[in-house]
């Protein structure tokens, strides 16, 4: 059993490739003749669209076969008691393109496998880089409240259809009593809205509510509000790649941290991180934020030339006056704009000084902090130290899978 971690980084030094030593025999491609589950953990369930030893040609029907009742048969209402379901499980995902809409409403611990294959492993920055891709095309076409982001998402954990809501305003949805996931992870998956070739309107990829989730090797592409992260949701992401152009990171409630992804701008709109904070009444001592750390922020090798000028993307803007974004030892090109943030709209045209972003140790063209908006914080060394993993997520959180970054 290897103990630690290999992060590997081939050909390019723009996206890292990181192996898990606990999953990498299940996730290889086998040979003809060898059984694709061969060195997989008891019990996991396989998904292909070509593979006949597969139990399922879809990720959702494989997710919705882990309730002890099919779903439609289920004797429990949902979103009061829950469903019963069986315990932790494990999905190995074929190399392929899947169709589909993913909704993981179980709570128990749950891990998706993207198939891969050593000899071809992709480092360039493509939403398509590795061999499995889950997409969807779904956009907004009206306004909210008639419909809600939330159902433009590809990926969606949350327990319940309202615990999955954003809802408009600087508060957003009604607070929920349920807690959905506690432990989702996926590696080596691309998952993509594929709405069209530019922004049309929000067109999410990830709506994690009430959830904690983490993400190893993949990729998220849309153009407008790629990544969500909802109310009472942790997230954790590494070495990834987020394509996106308006507002593309988006969030309510708790912590989120990137950690040596690559944020490739596709075009500039909003700000990349567009954040709605929670007070410290409600949540006492809160370190609730965007936090992207070791990270590279730059022009998307598909951005429209003309729409990705020098100096027009700017770092985020805030969604309510309690946003918090931080940029920890980032690079960033000069696709960023000298100010970094800017208000949120001419309704509500001053930053507050109840928000907090900050940025500690910028690198790259972008990251000349000469001429950021006064209320930003630029970061000592020392004061950059309270923003640890450890310390925004309130400990070191066991739903992440530390093997895999190490080394
Ligand atoms: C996800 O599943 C929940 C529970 O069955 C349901 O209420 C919700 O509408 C589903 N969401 C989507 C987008 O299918
Ligand atoms: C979801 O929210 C709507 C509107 O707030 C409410 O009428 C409905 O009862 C909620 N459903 C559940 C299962 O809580
Ligand atoms: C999670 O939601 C509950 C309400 O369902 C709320 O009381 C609690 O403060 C929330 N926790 C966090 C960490 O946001
Ligand atoms: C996006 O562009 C690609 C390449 O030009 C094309 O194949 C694809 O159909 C386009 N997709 C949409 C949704 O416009
Ligand atoms: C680039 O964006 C501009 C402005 O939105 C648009 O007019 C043009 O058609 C786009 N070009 C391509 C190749 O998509
Ligand atoms: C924040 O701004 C308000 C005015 O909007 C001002 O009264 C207050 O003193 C400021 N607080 C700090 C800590 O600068
Ligand atoms: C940073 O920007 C300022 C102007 O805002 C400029 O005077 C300075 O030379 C720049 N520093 C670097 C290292 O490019
Ligand atoms: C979710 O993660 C946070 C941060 O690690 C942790 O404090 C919380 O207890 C977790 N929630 C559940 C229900 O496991």
């Amino acid at each position: 059993m290897i103990g630690l971690g290999i992060a590997i980084t081939l050909f390019s030094p723009l996206v890292a490739w990181a192996i898990s030593p606990t999953h990498i025999a299940c996730q290889l491609k086998k040979p003809k003749g060898i059984s694709a589950l061969e060195g997989c953990a008891r019990g996991t369930i396989y998904v292909s669209q070509t593979d006949r030893e597969a139990k399922f040609t879809s990720v959702q029907a494989a997710v919705e076969s882990l309730y002890v009742f099919p779903l439609h048969l289920s004797p429990i209402i949902e979103g009061v008691w829950g469903r019963p379901e069986r315990g932790d499980a494990t999905i190995l995902i074929g190399e392929g393109e899947y169709f589909e809409i993913v909704n993981v409403t179980r709570s128990g611990p749950l891990t998706f496998l993207g198939q891969l294959d050593l000899d071809h492993l992709d480092s360039t920055i493509s939403p398509t880089r590795n061999l499995v891709q889950i997409w969807n095309n779904i956009f907004v076409t009206e306004p909210p409240p008639a419909e809600d982001d939330a159902q433009t998402a590809v990926l969606i954990v949350a327990p319940s259809f309202n615990a999955s809501l954003i809802g408009s305003g600087t508060n957003g949805a009604p607070l929920q009593p349920l807690f959905g996931n506690t432990d989702f992870k996926a590696y080596n998956i691309d998952f993509s809205n594929r709405a069209a070739n530019f922004s049309i309107s929000q067109a999410l990829v990830t709506d994690i509510s009430y959830a904690n989730a983490s993400f190893y090797g993949c990729t998220f592409a849309s153009y407008q509000d790629t990544w969500y992260t909802g109310r009472n949701a942790s997230t954790y992401v590494i070495d990834s790649v987020i394509f996106g152009q308006t507002d593309w990171f988006l969030k309510l409630a708790v912590v989120r941290w990137f950690e040596n992804v690559v944020m490739a701008n596709r075009a500039c709109g909003g700000g990349l991180v567009a954040w709605k904070g929670t007070d410290l009444i409600t949540a006492p001592g809160n370190r609730y934020g965007g936090y992207v750390s070791n990270s590279k922020i730059m022009r998307s090798p598909d951005a429209n030339a003309t729409t990705v000028t020098d100096g027009q993307c700017f770092l985020g803007r805030p969604w309510n006056d309690l946003a918090t974004t931080i940029y920890l030892n980032t690079f960033m090109d000069d696709s960023i704009a000298p100010i970094g943030f800017i208000p949120f709209d001419s309704a509500r045209p001053v930053i507050m000084n109840t928000t907090f972003y900050a940025e500690f140790h910028s690198t790259g063209p972008g990251g000349n902090v000469t001429g950021r908006t006064p209320i930003e914080h630029i970061l000592t060394a020392q004061q950059a130290k309270e923003f640890t993993l450890e310390k925004v997520f309130g400990g070191i959180p066991n739903w992440i899978d530390f093997e895999y970054i190490d080394g």
